[in-house]
Order: C-alpha cells, then sequence, then structure tokens
C-alpha cells in the first residue's frame, strides 16, 4: 500500500502549467498557441477555481459608462490603492493591457452585461475612480472560468484533473519539471518539462474565516519557496469587507462588493451607516459626505461623489471590525448590509436587484432562508486574498529560478499593500497571458532540463511518509486537529488587526504546529484518502503562515491589508522597500528588506495628475 516504486508514469511537456484558475488557464491557452505541449493541472475538477468568487468584475479602463477613464487612471488607481509598494511596471502593464484582454474574452464567447448602446457595461467598485468593472450580472468570475474553459480545450490542452503537486524537480538551478499524485488512485505523477506556470491561487485556508475553499493551502507559493523563489510582500492579506457570518456553516462565503457598487450601504445595530464616520484623508475629496450624493453616484450621476462604502476594502473591513468591537455588530458578530433600501428609489427594485446580483439573491434564499430585496445581509470580513506571493519578472513573471513562472494571485507585485476589487480578474488574464508566453520561449529556446532519480525518491517518501506513520499499531496525531489550530492561530494572531505580541504567539505556535506536522499519521489506502491529501498540504499553510508572521512583525508600521495596533501609522521609510522571504541554507526561513526601484518620471508625473 505505502510501497514506494521506483516505476513511476511520466508526462512530458514544453509547459506545465499547476493550476487552473484564470491564470492557469490563460497561461494554458497562450504557451498552446505558440506550439508549445502543453499540460494544465488541477488539484479538483476542471472549471472550480477561486476565479469565480471574483464575482462583481474585472477592471479594466475601457471608458464605455464613462469616458473620462483611461489606463493613467486605472494605474494611478492601483498604485493609491496599492499604497506604493507596488511593482509599478506590473501595475502599468495591467493598465494598459486589461481593455484588450477583456475585449479578446468576449470574442472568445463570454457574454457580458451591457450598455444601451450595445457596449460592455462597467460598474462601480472601490477604489476605483470611474465605473470600471465589465461584469456579467454577479457572476463574471464563473462566465471567465466557462470561456476560457471552452477555449482551452478546443486548442488540445492536456488537462490533468484531480493531480496535486507535491514539489517541483530541478537541474542544477533550473526547474525541470514536478512531481506530485492523482488524487483518485493515488499514484505517484512526474511531469517533465521545459518550463514550469504556477497559478496556483492563494493561501485562505491558513484561516478560520475565508472565502477560500479546500484546495486554497498556498501549494504554489510553498513549492517555490522549497525550490529557492522569493516569496514578496507576504504580509499583506486581503480580507474582503462583507462575507456571509450566518449560519455558521456558512460564515466567510463571499457576498460580492458588487452589492455596495449597486447601492448596497452598510449600517450597525442602530441603523447607523457608519462609513460615514471615518472618511480617509486622501479620499476625502471624491467621497460623498451624504447618502442621497452617494446614491447619485452608484445611479451613474457624473457630477456625484462615490458613497464611503466604496472606500477600499482594508479601510472598510477595519471599520466593520470596530462596529462589531464597540458593541454595534448584528447578532451575529457582523453588521448589516442593506440593498432592500433601494425600493424606496427605484419602483421595480425588486427585479431589479435579482437581476443585477442574482447569484446574491440565491445563495442568501438558499443559504440562510433571507430574501435580499426585502431584509439586509449580515456580513462580516473574510479572509479573501493575498497580495503577497512570488517574487516575478513585471514583464516575464519569470521567478528568481530560472524556468519557473507565477501568474495571478501566486505572483507579487501588482497589488502593493491592498488589491483594488475587480483587478485580480484582469490580473489573471493580462499576467496569465504573459507567463504562458514566457515560459514557451524560455522552453523553445533551452533542451529541457534532466529529472534526477534522488530528488524523485525523495519526494516519494515524502509523500508516503504519512502512512508510514499511521500504519497498524501506532496511532499518530491525525492532521485535520494541526490544520484547526493552525487556522484558529492565524485567525486570532496574525488577522486584520496586529501586534508583535500576538504574531510571536503566532510565530512560537506555528513552530509547534510544524513539529507536530512532520508526525501527523493517516490509515486507510491512497484512493481518495482526504486525511492523507491534508497532511500533504500541512507543510503549505504552514510555510505560508510563516512567511505572512514573519513579514508582519518585519514591516512596523500600517499600510493597506497590514493594520498593527503598536503602529497605526504609516511610515515613510517604509514605502521604499518590499519584504522578502526566502529559505536560507540553513532551511530556515530568512527575512529581508528589497528597495523599491524607482518609478519612471512618466509615471510619477500621471500619479501627480492623478492625485
Ligand atoms: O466582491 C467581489 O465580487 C470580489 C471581487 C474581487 O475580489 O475582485
Amino acid at each position: 500500500m505505502a510501497q514506494v516504486s521506483t516505476e513511476i508514469q511520466t508526462h512530458e511537456h514544453d509547459v506545465i502549467v499547476i493550476g487552473a484558475g484564470g491564470a492557469g488557464l490563460r497561461a494554458a491557452i497562450e504557451a498552446s498557441a505558440t506550439g508549445a505541449s502543453v499540460g494544465l493541472i488541477c488539484k479538483s475538477l476542471l472549471g472550480k477555481a477561486h476565479t469565480v468568487m471574483a464575482e462583481g468584475g474585472m477592471a479594466a479602463a475601457m471608458a464605455n459608462v464613462d469616458d473620462r477613464d483611461s489606463w493613467k487612471v486605472h494605474f494611478a488607481d492601483t498604485m493609491r490603492g496599492g499604497q506604493y509598494v507596488n511593482n509599478w511596471r506590473m501595475a502599468e502593464l495591467h493598465a494598459q493591457e486589461a481593455p484588450d484582454r477583456v475585449r479578446e474574452l468576449e470574442a472568445w464567447g463570454a457574454v457580458f452585461d451591457r450598455t444601451k448602446d450595445g457596449k460592455i457595461l462597467q460598474r462601480n467598485f472601490g477604489g476605483h475612480r470611474y465605473p470600471r468593472l465589465a461584469h456579467v450580472g454577479d457572476r463574471t468570475g464563473l462566465e471567465m472560468i466557462r470561456t476560457l474553459q471552452d477555449h482551452g480545450i478546443h486548442q488540445g490542452i492536456q488537462v490533468y484533473m484531480e493531480h496535486t503537486v507535491t514539489s517541483l524537480l530541478k537541474d542544477g538551478d533550473r526547474v525541470a519539471g514536478a512531481f506530485g499524485y492523482d488524487r483518485e488512485r493515488g499514484y505517484p505523477r512526474i511531469f517533465r518539462a521545459g518550463a514550469v506556470v504556477l497559478a496556483t491561487g492563494g493561501i485562505g485556508r491558513a484561516y478560520k474565516i475565508t472565502s477560500n475553499s479546500w484546495e486554497y493551502t498556498g501549494d504554489g507559493h510553498s513549492l517555490a519557496y522549497q525550490a529557492g523563489a522569493d516569496l514578496m510582500d507576504m504580509e499583506f492579506v486581503q480580507f474582503h469587507p462583507t462575507g456571509m457570518v450566518w449560519p455558521p456553516s456558512v460564515r466567510g462565503i463571499l457576498v460580492t462588493e458588487g452589492v455596495r457598487g449597486e447601492g448596497g450601504v452598510l449600517r450597525n445595530s442602530n441603523g447607523k451607516r457608519f462609513m460615514f464616520d471615518d472618511i480617509p484623508e486622501n479620499y476625502r475629496a471624491q467621497t460623498a459626505d451624504n447618502p442621497e450624493e452617494g446614491w447619485r453616484y452608484t445611479q451613474g450621476d457624473k457630477s456625484a461623489r462615490r458613497p464611503p462604502e466604496l472606500l477600499t476594502r482594508d479601510h472598510v473591513a477595519r471599520c466593520i471590525m470596530r462596529e462589531v468591537r464597540d458593541g454595534r455588530g448584528s447578532p451575529h458578530g457582523g453588521v448589516f448590509l442593506d440593498i432592500a433600501w433601494i425600493k424606496d428609489k427605484l419602483p421595480n427594485a425588486r427585479e431589479h436587484i435579482k437581476k443585477k446580483l442574482p447569484s446574491m439573491y440565491h445563495q442568501f434564499m438558499q443559504l440562510a432562508e433571507l430574501d435580499i430585496t426585502t431584509e439586509p445581509m449580515e456580513v462580516g470580513p473574510t479572509t479573501h486574498y493575498v497580495m503577497g506571493g512570488v517574487r516575478v519578472d513585471g514583464d516575464t513573471q519569470m521567478s528568481t529560478v530560472p524556468g519557473l513562472f507565477a501568474a495571478g494571485e501566486v505572483a507579487a507585485g501588482l497589488h502593493g499593500a491592498n488589491r483594488l476589487g475587480g483587478n485580480s480578474l484582469s490580473d489573471l488574464l493580462v499576467f496569465g497571458k504573459r507567463a504562458g508566453e514566457s515560459a514557451a520561449k524560455f522552453a523553445k529556446e533551452r533542451t529541457g532540463g534532466q529529472i534526477r532519480a534522488d530528488q524523485v525518491e525523495a519526494a516519494q517518501r515524502t509523500l508516503l511518509a504519512p502512512f508510514e506513520r499511521g500504519a497498524a499499531g501506532a496511532s499518530p496525531e491525525g492532521p485535520y486537529k494541526v490544520q484547526y489550530e493552525l487556522q484558529d492561530l492565524m485567525q486570532a494572531n496574525v488577522g486584520i488587526v496586529r501586534n508583535e505580541k500576538d504574531m510571536m504567539t503566532a510565530l512560537e505556535g506555528i513552530e509547534i504546529l510544524k513539529r507536530r506536522a512532520e508526525k501527523v499519521g493517516v490509515g486507510g489506502n491512497r484512493e481518495y484518502n482526504p486525511g492523507w491529501h491534508t497532511a500533504l498540504d500541512l507543510p503549505n499553510l504552514l510555510t505560508c503562515s510563516e512567511a505572512v508572521a514573519r513579514s508582519a512583525i518585519e514591516r512596523r508600521e500600517s499600510r493597506g491589508g497590514h493594520f498593527r495596533e503598536d503602529f497605526e501609522k504609516k511610515d515613510e521609510n517604509f514605502a521604499k522597500f518590499n519584504i522578502i522571504c526566502r529559505r536560507g541554507p540553513d532551511g530556515r526561513m530568512q527575512i529581508q528588506r528589497r528597495p523599491i526601484a524607482d518609478m519612471r518620471d512618466d509615471l510619477k508625473q500621471i500619479i501627480e495628475e492623478n492625485k
């Protein structure tokens, strides 16, 4: 059952892409379009990806609804949202290329909502100056996946569903492939490739309350780190302000920002719109100071300013936490999000809400027995996204390990300290395409690396170790308790509001959990064994959690998604560098400060003009 075998099926491709959400699919399509043979590996079934949780739309300065929009304003908004620690080259490319990527998706079959004159409709979202989110109701991510999936399959990409990669294989400095197993039979697999693209998404499962499903255990972050790549900006975790809070079984599931984009408002238990109480200085000029103006903005009045509910996510999440902490929360520890109130404004409000927010309507009806067209929702922050990830070159998406590329959430840089809603879907398209193109080029220009038997053997031993430890007679600890304790630890100590003492507690806890994780054992056989799969996910979760905690301790200021109550202010010295995590020669995590490259003058000017 747990025998180490020397005969392992090997799959060979020019490029393998690990992860089949928006970034992975887009990378695979682009690599394949150059004539490369592409293998696309996904942990679960094709189409099941966190991309679908980006519901409200993809940000692209198409100027269909407001002709004042341009890539320059989008660039300036992204940099301001990221509090200027973004990779500015990525922010530039993203803003310039996003409109073409959206049009291309449409040409491949995505059916967007329309303006009256037939253009792609765009809606308001937090931190975006103009209505910029091209959308399909509140199912934009789903439509994106559906379209890319159809396109990719017809292009002849080979898909390996329900396969998990546990380590990258290297030949000298460069990457030569990956090792993993198929979840159905539990057989080990080798993927030999000229280049590897990581597109594994985020680390949400390191936290107790999250919008991420079971797959998001930081696999790509950890694979890259173990292979010697740099992780960057790991202190910046995004807590989306609105997740479901009730009933407990659905806590954390996303409630799209699109609700607020369509006029939804946040209230505390006194019925007060508390977001008016705390408008940051740098957004004051653009933010409405009365409900009527905010409503007019959501209805497309160009002379109106945005409602404070559409401030950036980090800020809205902290305001919600404050209301709950000070005893003004909803019965189940959140606040109220009300879209039903628009019945005072629109005669056909019920139909309007069902048309604009169909998934939200069904989600609350089916999971909470609540009709959002007549009652307010209860919502609270949920771990949604990590801005940190693999440090990559902005143009090619290659990491510091030759032949290893990363795109989408697993890559760092574009979003800086805080991602604007809707920028993730356009990120996946823009940088998925770039990564696929560069990976195919890299593979084509070189002969592939060799797979080394000693690395395969070591990977196979690690793969089967949980069974060895769980062999008859032994009674080791199981993996779930370790996972739950880690999630509690991270939620309590490295969450929305942080301080040094709590984060040190987290680090000590992570060290203890690491030792326990090395000893967990499982029984049963290899076929669809979720305990075994969880035991193998644990080291990834622990590596990512350590990276978040260590980076957050190092950044002794508050910026974007990283808020420290012991250093409440921004410190301009910390605007000068990113924090890097690297595996040291002794196997321990090292932290370094990496200076941010000087921004080009033309881009500086764009920021100045858009202040
Ligand atoms: O709220 C949302 O629809 C999420 C969008 C995103 O994370 O980009």
